[in-house]
């Protein structure tokens, strides 16, 4: 199972690249995570660009997710929302609405801020963001909150709950994935 793994900072030190990176440690044998790493490269949603002659980085944007069996996004939170680069990024991925290659792809969010909450409201935004596009999305939420200090380098959860939280959703993206669609990605 191919895991794309989408962290929704540009910052070098994201606390929710750690986060991507703390799943890839956790993956059940036989599956592989890949980080997406053209976040910085997409430029801002404008229609006038959309259809065949999208911009390359937003082609290549679309490729990755066509080719995963699931996405794992981590997200921070900026100003109770979403941050607007990831906002944008999945703009992107939305169009075609009735064929974009998120329609029907089992995602999972999570989320770390140095805050106490976790970046729970930019999981809830993003959920929601992803439902509208017809993702498929896993109705969990993991807040890692205090960022700063949730991480061993390089690079696990310090605690045990967070660790076995993100095990489960590893586990229930699985679940959306279902095995003939499975087979015909690896075929
Ligand atoms: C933040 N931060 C923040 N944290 C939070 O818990 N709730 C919030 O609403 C916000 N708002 C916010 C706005 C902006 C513009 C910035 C730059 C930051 C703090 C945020 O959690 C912190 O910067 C994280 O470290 C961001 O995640 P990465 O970059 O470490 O992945």
């Amino acid at each position: 199972m191919e895991l794309l793994g989408i962290a929704g900072s540009l910052r070098r030190d994201s606390h929710n690249r750690a986060l991507i990176r703390a799943a890839a440690t956790l993956l059940p044998p036989g599956w592989s995570l890949t980080e997406w790493e053209g976040l910085a490269a997409i430029p801002p949603y404008n229609q006038d660009d959309d259809g065949d002659q999208a911009p390359a980085p937003v082609h290549e944007l679309r490729e990755a997710v066509r080719g995963a069996d699931a996405l794992l996004i981590s997200t921070p939170e900026y100003n109770h929302s979403l941050p607007g680069q990831l906002k944008n990024a999945l703009d992107w991925a939305s169009r075609p609405l009735a064929t974009n290659p998120l329609r029907a792809k089992p995602v999972a969010v999570v989320g770390a801020s140095v805050g106490l909450f976790g970046a729970v409201w930019a999981q809830a935004e993003a959920r929601k963001v992803l439902g509208a596009i017809g993702a498929r999305v896993i109705d969990e939420e993991l807040p890692v909150g205090q960022a700063h200090e949730a991480f061993a380098a390089p690079w696990s959860l310090r605690d045990a709950d967070q660790e076995a939280q993100l095990r489960a959703i590893l586990l229930a993206l699985a679940e959306e994935t279902p095995e003939p669609e499975r087979a015909l990605r690896a075929a």
